[in-house]
């Protein structure tokens, strides 16, 4: 039987391994244990991932966080039954790393390897925690993708709208960065707009057309263009011309505008796939920009008005995780779908 799976997660900027258990007899299920380096602080200099150094960072961390997590767990490496790792979407480099790393360890311990993909790692998360029903809807926004999944059950979903440009989280980053606020932009545009009591200031375009699909370049250029009518910003030197208290008060302004201005987008679409899909029983939410407090309250509310459950996973398993590898792989190996030592990124 395949109770114990190891997850394995490297396809950006965070090297992380999770054990989860997965005993169908004795019906237990959970994470045993759910590992993390970031690399945040790594690439925080030069405001986003830079690859090379993503992938460099996983090869030197891979072995101890994967310790770790067998530590936490409490379980020895020959009691695993399944390797599972992330092998797309992400940058080649750092996929590379987890893939070497679990195909040496499938082979070493003669265990099986499932490949997972990450998109679905984000959109089975909120089932790590919860019974779902199916179908349902989930929302999965990240710093790297932005998409609308019907889930109809375990593996069986298809990807019904997604971003045609930028994802949301990298609305967040690279509006952060055009005003001199840190990366990830996600966390500290959450704080300033609750500074600044989630209020709609500069009402940015919620975009027009009636599709599921999802395009947030425009908002950043929207932002843009209003900070140089302002007068607030240089569009030749690309310089932010404020500093002190006044940057302070207009990047408020801009973070609570801007989280606003999402959060419409993400009811506006959640409400076209309702129309859609008028027989769902659910709403989730996932990926790194549904760690946002604001959001998950917004969604929660219309999620109530529209009489539907409504879903999220706990922060650790909102930012890239083992855990929602080893949990796709749980009811992949359930369904008896591995993968061979030939697998690729
Ligand atoms: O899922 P994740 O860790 O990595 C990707 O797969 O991309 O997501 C990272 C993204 C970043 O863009 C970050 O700004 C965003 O999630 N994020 C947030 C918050 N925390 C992280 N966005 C909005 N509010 C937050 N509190
Ligand atoms: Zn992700």
């Amino acid at each position: 039987m395949n109770r114990l799976i190891l997850g394995i997660e490297s396809s950006c900027d965070e090297t992380a391994v999770a054990v989860y258990r997965a005993d169908v007899e004795r019906g237990e299920f959970g994470v045993k244990s759910n590992e993390l380096h970031s690399q945040i602080t790594l690439h925080q200099q030069f405001g986003g991932v830079v690859p090379e150094l993503a992938s460099r960072s996983h090869l030197e961390k891979i072995n101890m966080v994967m310790t770790q997590a067998l530590h936490k767990a409490n379980v020895s490496l020959s009691e695993i039954d399944v390797i599972a790792v992330t092998t797309h979407p992400g940058l080649p480099g750092s996929l590379l790393i987890g893939l070497c790393f679990a195909k040496s360890l499938a082979y070493a311990l003669n265990k099986p390897i499932i490949g997972i993909n990450h998109l679905e790692g984000h959109a089975f998360s909120p089932m790590i925690e919860n019974n779902v029903p199916f179908p349902h809807i989930c929302l999965t926004a990240s710093g790297g993708h932005t998409a609308l999944f019907l889930i109809k059950g375990f593996g069986d979903y298809e990807i019904i709208g997604q971003t045609v440009d930028d994802a949301a989280g990298e609305a967040f980053d690279k509006v952060a960065k055009v005003v001199g606020l840190p990366y990830p932009g996600g966390p500290v545009i959450e704080k300033l707009a609750r500074e600044a009591e989630f209020k709609d200031y500069y009402t940015y375009t919620r975009g027009s057309g009636k599709t599921l699909d999802f395009s947030f370049s425009g908002i950043k250029t929207a932002v843009l263009y209003d900070m140089v009518k302002r007068g607030v910003y240089d569009l030749h030197k690309k310089k932010f011309l404020l500093s002190g208290d006044a940057a302070h008060e207009e990047q408020k302004k801009i973070a609570s505008s801007l989280l606003v201005c999402i959060s419409d987008i993400f009811k506006k679409k959640l409400a076209y796939a309702l129309e859609a899909y008028p027989h769902i029983q659910a709403i989730t939410f996932a990926g790194g920009v549904a760690c946002n407090k604001y959001l998950k309250v917004e969604l929660q509310q219309w999620a109530d008005q529209h009489h539907l459950h409504f879903f999220y996973p706990s922060p650790q398993y909102c930012t890239d995780n083992g855990a929602m590898i080893a949990y796709v792989a749980s009811y992949k190996a359930a369904q008896g779908v591995f993968d061979t030592l030939n697998i690729d990124i």
